[in-house]
Order: structure tokens, then C-alpha cells, then sequence
């Protein structure tokens, strides 16, 4: 191809030029260009670098607040937060596959524990394994094994979690509901119940934010968590029951119908907009992981008084499972302050500082509980009784392409609603799972 010719030769001059600029390459050669890594002082910075979507109400000051606490415990090891905005890494994804492919990682990054990590980044062999800092830190002891499993492969561990997030939630304002008699849903049958009553008194039953997709993607895999159970719902992401099972076009139908009572604006909001009606009373629900509550906290609200909290219709006993991890990418220049860095985020301090910030609860099993609302205090016990379920709207259930092919079909179903259209398109998404 002729444009390959002329890339190569570009770059050659490019190569020329940085030569004689640097008056012959004096310093190592560092693979090409180096922007954003050492500030071109060569590994002595011992800067880390870390990357996430953290930027939202609550998140954003979670994470200021484990940085704050890394600095002072290593007052010699700078931190440069790096978060690029938008829900669910809509933003940061693609910024960080770009970075990867360049050969220019940063120091470590915000990756969902479960395919995501595994399927994607460890199988493209990006990622160095880090069992010593599990064994120094005791981490196989104090992690729940179906989260080590989610950071794991072939024996490795390759990340640490730093919460976990419930998928399958639901928050509401507490006035709404109780100035119109309502309690919260237990059955998707009883939501269309309760939104029709609020709409019928011009109160937006449901709050969407789905300028980036996904949130509409959590309703209707919370649909098909409810319709399936989570064993069920399991096999649909190994690609052991098809999307033509009956459940699956059953969950699309009652997707349609909660689709009438969302907000006309909902494809221009983002995520903590569609909280944001539900803190003002503009609407009654909000389907959305448990990250709202950390957005609700930040905004002054009080779990409880202000808001209220119920599993999703027909989801009682399982749990979406979304974990946040972080991990040591190949070819960092300073693995080792990178690694002091990850093990802070795994102690029990960071993550008692972190977690009750965020609106997540701790990863770790012996996080002390005092230091948690009640929202929390109830997700804990769930999750520790709960029947687990990889939240694919997080990439933790299948791959980076089913997810992003899946969150394509479930856009044009949203504006469009044609059933039938929706799962051959969801079959189609998903023909890799069986392969
Ligand atoms: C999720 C992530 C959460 C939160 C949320 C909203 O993917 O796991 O920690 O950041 O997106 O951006």
C-alpha cells in the first residue's frame, strides 16, 4: 500500500531529526516517542501515573482521597491522576487502547476485574503478573476468592481489586415515593405498576442517562438477571443458551415497556445527570450501579431520609458483581514505586478510605465496618450471601467487542423497539461467545 511507504518514510525523517536535535541520542534509547511518561528526565522521576474515569461527584474525591493518603505514606513518590472523563470508561477506553498499542502504558490503570482484564489485556500479554505482591500482602487470604478468580489466569494474578460495585440497583427519592403511597418494586410487573401511577401524576417515572449507552445496557441486563437468575444468566455470556431462548425476548418486551416512562431527554444525559432528576424529585427512580450512592452522598443526600435503595424488580438473592482493579502494565519504567502504589490500593486503610466515599463497598473481607452508611451495611451482607453475576454493561461477562457490539444493538433498540430486530442483533453480537 502506498500509504505505508509514505509512513515509513516519515518516520525515518522523524527519527533523523530527533537525532540531530538531541545532538546524537545521549540518553537510551527509549523505543520512540515518550510523551507522557518520564517527563524526559529518564525512571529516576519515580512518578505513577494512574488512569481512570473517575470525575464524577463522589468518585472524584474518592480517589483524591487514596491519593492523599499514598503521598503521605510515600512522600517521595509523586502521583499524577490521570482520569479522563465519562461514564463506564466511555472516554477512557479507547484513550487507553491507544496508549497500549503506542507502547506508552501508564503507570496503572482502572480495568474491570473478569474479561475486560482477562479476555482483553492479559491475553494480549500487556499485563505482568503480580503474585509476589499477593503473597508479601497476604491478599489470597483477605480478597473473596470469586474475585481473586476475576484478576486470574492460568495461577497469575494480574490485578488488585479496590471495591466492588452492585450492578442490579435501584435508588429513589423517598418524598416521591411517599407522598404517592409507593413502596419499592419487587417485580417488573409491580415497576410498570408504580410508573404508571407516577405518570399519571406528570412525575418521570424513570431516570435515563444514556448518552453513552451503557446505562441503558444495565436496565436490560438487570432484566435478564431477574428473568434468567444468575446461573442462567451466566451461561448466556459462555455462549451455553442463545438469545433466541424465550426468557431473553421475553426481558426485551418488558425492556419496551420500561422504556415508555423514561425522560424524552435521556440520550443527551450522562449518567450522574439521570441521578441528578432523581436528587431534584424531577423523577422518582434511578436504575444504576451503586456508584449513584457515592454521586448522592457527594451532593449532600442522606441514604435513607433523602433516598432509598431496593434491588432491581425480580433480582432478590443475586448480585451484579462490577470490580474495579488496577494492575501492573509491561513496559512501565518504575515498576517498583507503581507496585507501592498497588499496594496501597489493596491495604485495608486505602480501601476503608476509598470505598465509603466512592459509594462502593471494600474488596477486602476485613474492612472495618463502622466506616460504613446504611446503604453499604446492607451490600455487604448481600454480597456476601448473594449468588454472583458479571455485569457484561462492565465488561467483567465477555469481551471488549460483545460488549461494545451489544451496547450498539441496545442503542437502536431504544430508538427503535422492534423486538425481533433486537435479538437477531443480539444473537449476532454474541456469535463469538459459542465459538
Ligand atoms: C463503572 C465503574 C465505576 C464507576 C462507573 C461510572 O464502569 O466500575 O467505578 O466509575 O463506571 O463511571
Amino acid at each position: 500500500m502506498k500509504h505505508k511507504h509514505y509512513f515509513w518514510m516519515l518516520a525515518l525523517l522523524l527519527l533523523v531529526f530527533t537525532a540531530a536535535c538531541s545532538g546524537g541520542g545521549d540518553d537510551q534509547a527509549s523505543g520512540g516517542n515518550d510523551d507522557g511518561g518520564s517527563d524526559g528526565e529518564g525512571s529516576a522521576t519515580g512518578k505513577v501515573e494512574l488512569f481512570s474515569w473517575w470525575t464524577a461527584g463522589g468518585e472524584a474525591e474518592g480517589l483524591e482521597a487514596i491519593i492523599e493518603q499514598f503521598k503521605e505514606e510515600h512522600p517521595d513518590i509523586e502521583v499524577e491522576n490521570a482520569a479522563v472523563a465519562g461514564g463506564a470508561g466511555s472516554n477512557a477506553k479507547a484513550v487507553l487502547a491507544n496508549r497500549m498499542q503506542g507502547g506508552e502504558p501508564p503507570s496503572t490503570f482502572q480495568v474491570h476485574g473478569g474479561d475486560e482484564l482477562l479476555a482483553g489485556w492479559v491475553a494480549a500479554d500487556k499485563m505482568e503478573p503480580i503474585n509476589d505482591l499477593y503473597e508479601e500482602n497476604n491478599w489470597q487470604d483477605v480478597f473473596p476468592q470469586d474475585l481473586i478468580d476475576m484478576v486470574s489466569k492460568d495461577g497469575n494474578q494480574y490485578a488488585v481489586p479496590v471495591n466492588i460495585h452492585r450492578g442490579n440497583v435501584m435508588f429513589y427519592n423517598t418524598s416521591v415515593f411517599e407522598e404517592n403511597g409507593l413502596k419499592a418494586p419487587t417485580s417488573w410487573e409491580e415497576f410498570l405498576e408504580v410508573a404508571e401511577t407516577l405518570q399519571s401524576k406528570d412525575i418521570t417515572p424513570l431516570a435515563l442517562g444514556d448518552k453513552n449507552v451503557w446505562p441503558s445496557t444495565m436496565i436490560f441486563e438487570s432484566i435478564l438477571l431477574a428473568n434468567l437468575g444468575a446461573e442462567d444468566y451466566d451461561k448466556l455470556w459462555n455462549g451455553e443458551i442463545g438469545f433466541d431462548d424465550e426468557r431473553v425476548v421475553q426481558s426485551a418486551e418488558t425492556f419496551k415497556e420500561v422504556l415508555a416512562y423514561v425522560n424524552e431527554d435521556h440520550s443527551a444525559r450522562a449518567w450522574q445527570d439521570a441521578s441528578q432528576l432523581v436528587a431534584d424529585g424531577k423523577a422518582a427512580i434511578n436504575i444504576m450501579g451503586d456508584w449513584a450512592n457515592g454521586y448522592y452522598q457527594s451532593k449532600e443526600l442522606k441514604a435513607e431520609e433523602d433516598y432509598g435503595w431496593a434491588v432491581t424488580p425480580g433480582s432478590e438473592g443475586t448480585f451484579m458483581v462490577i470490580t474495579d482493579t488496577f494492575g501492573l502494565p509491561k513496559g512501565v519504567e518504575n515498576p517498583d514505586q507503581v507496585k507501592e502504589f498497588l499496594a496501597t490500593l489493596g491495604s485495608k486503610e486505602a480501601q476503608d478510605t476509598f470505598n465509603p466515599i466512592k459509594g462502593s463497598i471494600p474488596a477486602r473481607t476485613d474492612a472495618d465496618s463502622s466506616k460504613y452508611g446504611p446503604y453499604s451495611t446492607d451490600t455487604i451482607k448481600d454480597f456476601s450471601e448473594a449468588a454472583l453475576a458479571p455485569s457484561l454493561a462492565h465488561g467483567s461477562a465477555a469481551p471488549e467487542q460483545v460488549v461494545t457490539k451489544v451496547n450498539q444493538a441496545v442503542n437502536v433498540f431504544v430508538s427503535q423497539q422492534e423486538v425481533d430486530a433486537f435479538i437477531q442483533s443480539l444473537q449476532d453480537a454474541t456469535s463469538s461467545l459459542s465459538e
